[in-house]
């Protein structure tokens, strides 16, 4: 049992340790912000799509570093997840990425604000969060060995056309199954698709997506393959 004295020591030294401690890792802390944040990348057009984020509230559904509402998908790493033409589609009219399903508003915004918008989920996928969010460990249902043509997916094609197309199966269901295409069409066709599908077919019901004429090749060469 201690004395009264000794329980006054004790709670003195005690507290003073803690506080100590409380105040060297709070500095430590905010030493290691710039650098985590990579605060060198906070652009003008950053901070300019935070004000567009918090003005429309996108959290309002969304969630960035966990924060936010939980009706839509988490968007700290939508960059890397998704990749750019994808989230500029969606940003332009989310019912042609998702046709008859849109649950996310239209925003009128200008292209300019799109690229702000961009600018920002840029930065904050490149935040660096210690592992956050963590990668999700989903055992495979049907494991099957992977061929070497399913390796060969440009990065371009698992992030957006995945979302309507399906490969041997896999993927989504808004447009046609794109097995064997290659037999179909030649590589010209398929560069005057991707360019744009409305002047090719005017009741196209693909949508014209914002991709850089080096992903129309590469996507053109690899949807030739498909034999
Ligand atoms: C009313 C709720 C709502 C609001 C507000 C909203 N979204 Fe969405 N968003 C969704 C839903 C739901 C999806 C999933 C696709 C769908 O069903 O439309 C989505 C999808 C997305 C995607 C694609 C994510 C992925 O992984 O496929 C991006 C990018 C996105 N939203 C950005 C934004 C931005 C930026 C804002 C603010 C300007 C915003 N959203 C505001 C509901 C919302
Ligand atoms: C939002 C959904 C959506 C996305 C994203 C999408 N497509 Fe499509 N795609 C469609 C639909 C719907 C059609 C059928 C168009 C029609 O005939 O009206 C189509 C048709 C096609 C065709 C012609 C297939 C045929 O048999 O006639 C090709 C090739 C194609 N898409 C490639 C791609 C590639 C490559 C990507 C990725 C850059 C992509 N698509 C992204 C919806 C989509």
């Amino acid at each position: 049992m201690l004395s009264k004295s000794a329980a006054k020591k004790f709670f003195l030294i005690g507290t003073v340790l803690c506080s100590g401690c409380f105040v060297v890792l709070t500095i430590d802390t905010i030493q290691r912000v710039p650098h985590q944040t990579r605060s060198e990348n906070i652009t003008p057009e950053v901070i300019h799509g935070k004000d567009l984020w918090d003005h429309n509230n996108c959290m309002g559904c969304h969630t960035i570093m966990g924060e936010g509402a939980y009706y839509a998908p988490e968007l700290t790493k939508v960059y890397t997840r998704r990749g750019e033409p994808f989230i500029r589609a969606m940003l332009k009219d989310p019912q042609a990425m998702f046709p008859g399903q849109r649950k996310m508003q239209k925003y009128n915004f200008t292209e300019e604000e799109i690229d702000a918008l961009v600018a920002f989920l840029k930065w904050i996928g490149e935040v660096d969060l210690n592992g956050f969010p963590a990668k999700p460990d989903l055992a495979p249902v049907n494991p099957e060995p992977v061929s070497a043509a399913e390796l060969a997916h440009p990065a371009i094609y698992d992030q957006v056309c995945v979302a309507c197309h399906s490969l041997k199966g896999k993927g989504g269901a808004v447009g046609p199954a794109l097995d064997g295409v290659g037999n179909r069409f030649e590589q010209n066709y398929f560069v005057s698709w991707l360019k744009d599908p409305v002047a090719v077919k005017a009741d196209s019901k693909m949508p014209k997506l914002p991709l850089t004429d080096e992903q129309i090749l590469e996507l053109a060469n690899f949807l030739s393959q498909l034999k």
